[in-house]
């Protein structure tokens, strides 16, 4: 099974979205796996949006993601960091088709609301800056045998 992260950014906290989002998460069937509430340092902003220093966004992007609380969660599930990647929609609001996340709930460019690892690689980068080894859930999830076909080799 594959994990993804996924940050509830600060506007999301501050909207008082975190149980619309989690939920769409969760009725997915995506399992979570671990989840806190901290405020994200400087240091850990500029570390996660490397790629994009020299950007002109790139500052009000550390400001934004340091400016209050967030909610960081590991997902697992099949293909977990496409899937989240398609729920979010596209980075920004206005651009994003409804049925998104960032579709139904956002009108900004820079406001938009969760973060999702961008391919599983990133994944195993970015899990490590918010969760310890041995705070992630292991083992299977009660309901996986209604979330997949487990009755064959592989769950489908
Ligand atoms: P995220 O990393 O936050 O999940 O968003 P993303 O993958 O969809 O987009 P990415 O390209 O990684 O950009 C990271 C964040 O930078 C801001 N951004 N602004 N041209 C712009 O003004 C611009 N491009 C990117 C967005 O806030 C985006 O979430
Ligand atoms: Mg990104």
């Amino acid at each position: 099974m594959e994990r993804t992260l996924v940050i509830l950014k600060p506007d999301c906290l501050a909207r008082r979205l975190v149980g619309e989002v989690v939920g769409r998460f969760e009725w997915k069937g995506l399992q979570i796996v671990g989840m806190k509430m901290l405020k994200i340092s400087p240091a850990v902003a500029r570390k996660m949006y490397a790629i994009h220093r020299g950007e002109e966004f790139y500052q009000p992007l550390v400001r934004f993601m340091t400016s209050g609380p967030v909610v960081v969660m590991a997902l697992e599930g099949k293909d977990a960091v496409a899937v989240v990647r398609k729920m979010l929609g596209p980075t920004f609001g206005p651009d994003a088709p409804p049925g998104s996340i960032r579709g139904d709930l956002g009108m900004s460019k820079r406001y938009n609301l969760v973060h999702g690892s961008d391919t599983r690689e990133t994944a195993g980068r970015e899990l490590p800056l918010f969760f310890k080894q041995g705070e992630l859930l292991t083992g299977t999830a009660p309901d996986f045998g209604q979330i997949y076909d487990t009755t064959g080799p592989e769950p489908v």
